[in-house]
């Protein structure tokens, strides 16, 4: 009898995967210079990005930053509130990859794995191409000199220019792809773009794949971040200090308990 439970045991600490540390998520990692973001914990704070590094920030004369405007303003409606009986997430606002988890009233704040995008319309990470996020490229301060284009990461023949720190989308014309080497439209043979053809994600299979994250009632460790496996492969228990949530990866992806992240599955099967 004694036996058993200990192999029962041994079986549940065997997929508990305990994340790298949440505060470890380096909030400028592939963001472009000059960028400003979050500090989710604390909204009279924020940091500075400045060659992928996060220089902490404070807002003066008690104003609180705001994500939108790039600045300091007296009004806090810009201010990330988690709610204590909600379970949501949100974009970091200015990055691509990085999201606000709210848990039980704690900002947890994730990135999501591999090149993957966080999804708004999902609230979950996504492929880059039914993304294709370049929010994290355009700073509002700009060299008015150097146009700064980015490239689409959901189509060859599309990309952004930033204005007044925005990417505004463009196209090639017909047949034509972007280039970063010259930072125009050329054509294919000598464009290397490795986008495939296929087409986004319909937006019908979008709602379809969408399960919302909830809250259950699943035996979590007491303290930290954890994740645990379940049988769908596409699904995982999250852990945050004792509570549990199930949350379900976009269409396409599969739960890596290795990395406690959504993941395509040649990403999960290519070992490191
Ligand atoms: C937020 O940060 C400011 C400046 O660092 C500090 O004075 C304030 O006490 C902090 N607020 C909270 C709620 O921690
Ligand atoms: C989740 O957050 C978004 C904004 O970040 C908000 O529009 C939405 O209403 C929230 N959902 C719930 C259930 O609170
Ligand atoms: C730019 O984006 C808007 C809104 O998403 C879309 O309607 C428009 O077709 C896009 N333009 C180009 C040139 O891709
Ligand atoms: C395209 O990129 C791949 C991978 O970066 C590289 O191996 C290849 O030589 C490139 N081809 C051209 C035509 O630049």
């Amino acid at each position: 009898m004694n036996r058993f439970y200990a192999i029962g045991l041994l079986a549940l600490f065997a997929i508990i995967a305990t994340s790298a540390n949440a505060a470890s998520v380096n909030v400028c990692e592939g963001v472009s210079d000059n960028i400003f973001i979050a500090d989710v914990t604390n909204c009279s704070n924020y940091y500075y990005c400045n060659n992928g590094q996060a220089i902490a920030q404070q807002c003066r004369d008690s104003l609180y930053f705001n994500a939108a405007s790039q600045s300091c303003v007296a009004t806090s409606s810009g201010c990330l509130t988690c709610d204590k009986d909600v379970l949501n997430s949100t974009a970091l606002i200015k990055t691509c990859n990085k999201y606000v988890l709210c848990f039980a009233g704690t900002p947890v704040l994730q990135q999501c794995a591999d090149n993957l995008q966080y999804n708004p319309n999902l609230r979950a990470c996504d492929l880059p191409r039914n993304v294709d996020c370049a929010a994290d490229r355009c700073s509002i301060y700009q060299d008015p000199q150097n146009i700064v284009y980015v490239p689409s990461v959901s189509a060859c023949n599309k990309y952004f220019i930033c204005m007044n720190g925005l990417p505004q989308n463009q196209s090639c014309v017909s047949g034509l792809y972007f280039s970063s080497d010259c930072n125009c439209c050329d054509l294919p043979a000598n464009v290397n773009c490795t986008i495939s053809k296929s087409s986004s994600r319909s937006v019908s299979l979008q709602t379809a794949a969408m399960i919302a994250p909830r809250m259950v009632d699943i035996k979590c460790p007491i303290e930290g971040i954890n994740f645990l496996a379940h049988r769908n492969p596409n699904q995982y228990f999250m852990c945050v200090n004792g509570k549990g949530a199930l949350m379900t990866c976009a269409a396409s992806l599969y739960f890596d308990k290795e990395v406690g992240a959504c993941r395509r599955l040649e990403d999960i099967q290519k070992k490191h």
